[in-house]
């Protein structure tokens, strides 16, 4: 049982192979639609294919079976001499957004697997098995629904029937995408991916910190203790469009307008609630047709909106959907939709796991401190299922989703150390 550092010895790990870490994360950033140092890659794209068998030659290469399921999820097992017992978990995911960085994600799936060859160099021998996972598609950018792998591991029902629905922009299907990828999936087999119980004794995500705090104090590991409530909302307004010069002003209901106004909107109900802790961002505006003369005729806006208090959250969501309705109403427009393609709630981390992460950083004299993750990650739906944890490491001026993310080898080794030795920690329970 717990606490770890009373019931087992302490081992020598042996150093993280830097170079070859190094060197991953480069040749990885080159599977990207876009030129370096930016990174983009989308869900079911050649680059994310090309991604996908990266790791798998890597898993391979670091002596892990290999399984996937049908959504893509991927996971690289090191049997343990227990295989009956709950397996101890870690990964992340190596989808980007457009334009982002070559950090976000892949440090918590090269950094794992790191962290395995480290263990295997130490000559370890796991009881629990050891697993590796990389998500699918952990951001919204093709579908709209983030977290989309551990969101249907953790058995999401609503996303097992919101799934069939959805379509990108080129209105190819979330089925037809995975099979141009090699992935077979439909209605039917979509609830195999499902986890059984049990499945998971513990789960374990390594990721940059995505904002300043440790790089700014000096503090070389961030020990999560909970992750803030998501929601993202889509709407759509319809006015009458026309001709930019010949419709008068007093004549004219502008979906564009109204879609502008909204903006703001949210940006006020956000600040209303007096908490630094509360955020919200408009991230898409997409106007129909599109034209300099036209006056928009529909218009159609992303909402993303984070709070680690999910109360203040599900306030800030009511609130936008009034002004949604105030404002369709004295601009003369139809709210045409109002969804709400999420609303989580915030997940904690297991303490039995942050007490192992602090013997872990202690043991290996590394500073730490505690701290909330106000982004969200996979591990937000891998509690559901599991005991969850998180290991933040500092990056470059917190710069995340955009080019100019970094974090220096030396924290990234610091990183993959303190989940290598919670890793054999948990697996020796
Ligand atoms: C996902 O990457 C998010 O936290 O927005
Ligand atoms: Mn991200
Ligand atoms: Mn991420
Ligand atoms: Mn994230």
């Amino acid at each position: 049982g717990y606490p770890f550092h009373s019931s087992h010895p302490i081992f020598s790990l042996s150093p993280v192979n830097l170079e070859s870490l190094q060197k991953q994360f480069d040749e990885l950033a080159n599977f990207s639609d876009t030129p370096a140092p930016s990174v983009t890659r989308i869900l079911f794209t050649e680059n994310d294919v090309l991604a996908r068998g990266y790791i798998k030659e890597l898993m391979g290469k670091a002596g892990l079976s290999v399984r996937e399921d049908a959504v893509g999820n991927i996971f690289g097992r090191w049997t343990g001499s227990d295989p009956e017992l709950g397996a101890v978990a870690t990964g992340s995911h190596i989808d980007a957004i457009p334009y982002s960085g070559k950090y976000d994600g892949v440090v918590g799936v090269l950094g794992a697997l790191e962290a395995i060859n480290v263990l295997k160099r130490s000559g370890f021998q796991p009881k629990r098995s050891l697993e590796v996972i990389l998500f699918t598609s952990e951001e919204p950018t093709r579908f709209g629904i983030s977290c989309l792998g551990s969101r249907l591991l953790a058995g999401s029902e609503a996303l097992v029937n919101g799934i069939k629905e959805s379509v990108d922009d080129q209105n190819t299907s979330f089925f037809d995408a995975a099979k141009s990828a090699g992935y077979v999936v439909s209605e039917e087999n979509l609830s195999t991916v499902i986890l059984e119980k049990g499945s998971y004794f513990s789960f374990l995500e390594l990721h940059i910190e995505q904002g300043p705090l440790l790089e700014e104090e000096g503090v070389s590991i961030g020990i999560v203790t909970a992750i803030a409530a998501p929601a993202s909302i889509k709407v759509e307004f319809e006015g009458n469009g026309g001709h930019a010069g010949a419709v008068l002003m007093p004549e004219r209901n502008d979906a564009g307008l109204a879609a502008a106004e909204l903006a703001l909107a949210v940006e006020k109900h956000v600040l209303e609630t007096g908490s630094m802790d509360s955020v919200g961002t408009v991230g898409i505006i997409v106007l129909h047709p599109g034209a300099i003369n036209s006056i928009p005729s529909k218009s159609h806006i992303e909402i993303d909106t984070r709070d680690i208090d999910e109360k203040r959250r599900d306030g800030i969501v009511e609130k936008i959907h009034q002004s949604s309705i105030d404002i369709a109403k004295r601009r003369g427009v139809k709210l045409s939709e109002f969804r709400i393609v999420n609303q989580d709630p915030p997940a904690k981390c297991d303490h039995l796991i942050i007490n192992a992460l602090e013997v872990a950083v202690r043991q290996l004299n590394l500073s730490h401190k505690m701290m909330i993750s106000r982004a969200y990650h996979d591990s937000l739906f891998m509690a559901r299922v599991s005991p969850m944890g998180m290991i933040f490491i500092p990056c470059y001026k917190g710069y995340s989703h955009k080019p100019e993310e970094y974090a220096s080898i030396e924290d990234i080794a610091n990183g993959v150390n303190v989940l290598a030795l919670t890793l054999a920690q948990l697996s020796l329970e």
